[in-house]
């Protein structure tokens, strides 16, 4: 059993989450900061940490007294946290989209949200409403000068990195078309093709699905231009959260999943309350060939998939002709329907995530598939330098307990060479977010030297803490409070100074 920072003062025993702290995390963003200094409760910041800690999810999660129906659909909140010579300061800005600043106005939800949230007025008021609001709350990346927003079904907003000021939409100096769908999971390829460059794609979806891969310099003069762009259809619809890339290949796993926009269209459902797996589909991977790798122009191909659900990779990389990914597969789409309260839900109801290693064979059209551990886990990464490489360590959220599904207590290790893990838990009264790894100096030749930052939510004073870990041993290095109390979120990037 892992140690725990929060543990119940009545009854030290209990390792086991109340559901009320959970769900306390679930609050409106009230305040927005510049520069606000953390408060150090416990170790000390190193001082080699230098750049900023970017992160997005949702900020503002109820209006008028109203709920949203589901977190994802709340607007995006941006905080970043910079790292400067042993000390952090926070600076935090709602995105200023058309929509936030019209619902800000008026105080009323008067957008529907993908995940559920209607407006006032019942089935006829919401009925063949289908304006989607680009609520920009998934994640934040850095791309020469600006600081993108991204929400997967529409166009990026742009950010002053240093204010947080938002610019307004992004095309991508022309790439995208107005409102073109940009994915929220860009990766970053450390080099594979001498110069570093972010592989990223954006999906249209309907009977037959296109999938845009677009890749675009991330250093020197040209920094943020587009550097290739392909084109591939595909038969049935496809819901493509993530991706993942090795040298020579973009990777997506398109889920058995099927969309019936009716009770969409008619004001019942949100968007993605219409999805559902198909039992009979047969999942498939899809392999594109990376214009910048050694199959550049060849067609892409698709090879069979285990059954489940996914929405995150993890990484991947190639075995001679062979391709390893690995992933978060879930059993069924979680879903939380109408009648759904999300800050009641039962946990043992829904399906966990459960980190699996398939190796694929595009040769002989045929795969194998593994589970790494039966922990339920999401958010997983590997040091970046290592993105598209046999990486040995990654560092992911975890439920508290070995099995079974439970809200994201504690942060784990797993050393992918032999599956042994450790784990740092914040249980029974901490909720983490997703962990990222800060790579240290050494890190390059070292895989797991450096940090592990992630934001925590401490039910006991119904605020958020950030912590730092040693990457290596996941011991505590720091513990600050964050002035601003931040709900469950979604993704973050680090920027190097
Ligand atoms: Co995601």
């Amino acid at each position: 059993m892992a140690v725990s920072y929060l543990k119940r003062e009545t009854s030290p025993q209990q390792t086991i989450f109340n559901k009320e702290d959970w769900s306390s995390a679930y609050c409106n963003v009230e305040k927005e900061l510049d520069h606000a200094q953390l408060k150090l409760v416990k170790g000390s910041i190193p001082e080699q940490i230098s750049g900023t800690f970017y992160r997005n999810g949702p900020g503002r999660l109820e209006r008028g007294g109203r709920w949203v129906h589901h977190p994802f659909d709340g607007d995006g909140m941006i905080a970043a946290f910079k790292f400067d010579n042993g000390k952090i300061n926070l600076t935090n800005r709602f995105v200023r989209t058309k929509e936030w600043t019209e619902e800000e106005k008026s105080q009323k939800f008067l957008y529907r949200g993908v995940f559920g949230t209607q407006k006032e007025g019942g089935v006829l008021a919401n009925a063949f409403d289908v304006r989607l609001k680009n609520i920009a709350n998934t994640h934040v990346i850095k791309l020469g000068d600006d600081l993108l927003a991204l929400w997967e079904a529409s166009s990026p907003y742009s950010l002053n990195p240093n204010t947080l000021e938002t610019k307004g939409l992004s095309n991508l100096k022309g790439v995208l078309k107005k409102g073109e769908a940009f994915s929220a999971h860009p990766r970053f390829d450390p080099g594979h093709h001498q110069s570093q460059r972010m592989v990223t794609f954006g999906v249209s979806t309907g009977p037959k699905s296109t999938i845009r891969l677009m890749e675009f310099s991330t250093e020197g003069e040209n920094i943020g231009s587009l550097l290739s762009d392909r084109k591939d259809s595909f038969n049935g619809f496809a819901f493509l959260h993530d991706f993942a890339i090795t040298p020579n290949w973009a990777i997506f796993l398109q889920n058995a999943i099927s969309f019936n926009p009716l009770p969409f269209l008619l004001g019942q459902k949100g968007a993605a309350q219409c999805l559902a797996s198909k039992s009979d589909g047969t999942p498939k991977f899809l392999l594109i060939p990376r214009d910048s790798g050694k199959f550049a122009g060849q067609p892409p191909k698709s090879v069979d998939a285990p059954k489940g659900f996914v929405f995150h990779h993890l990484n991947a990389w190639e075995d001679n002709e062979k391709i390893n990914i690995e992933s978060i597969f879930y059993d069924d789409f979680p879903s939380i329907g109408p009648e759904d309260n999300f800050r009641e839900i039962d946990f043992d109801l829904l399906p966990e995530g459960i980190l699996k290693r398939s190796e694929i064979n595009p040769i002989e059209n045929t795969f194998t598939c593994s589970t790494i551990s039966n922990q339920c886990c999401e958010f997983a990464m590997v040091n970046p330098h290592f993105e598209g490489l046999k990486a040995r360590f990654s560092w992911m959220a975890t439920a508290e307990e070995k099995e079974g599904n439970g809200p994201l207590q504690a942060i784990k290790k797993i050393d992918l060479s032999n599956n042994k893990e450790i784990s740092w838990s914040a249980a029974p009264r901490g909720f983490v977010s997703e962990p990222i790894f800060i790579p240290s100096q050494e890190s390059k030749s070292e895989e797991d030297n450096g940090w592990v930052v992630a934001l925590v939510w401490n039910s006991i004073r119904s605020g958020t803490d950030l912590i730092i870990l040693d990457s290596k041993d996941l011991t505590e290095k720091a513990i600050l409070e964050v002035p601003i109390s931040i709900p469950h979120g979604l993704h973050g990037s680090w920027v190097e100074n």
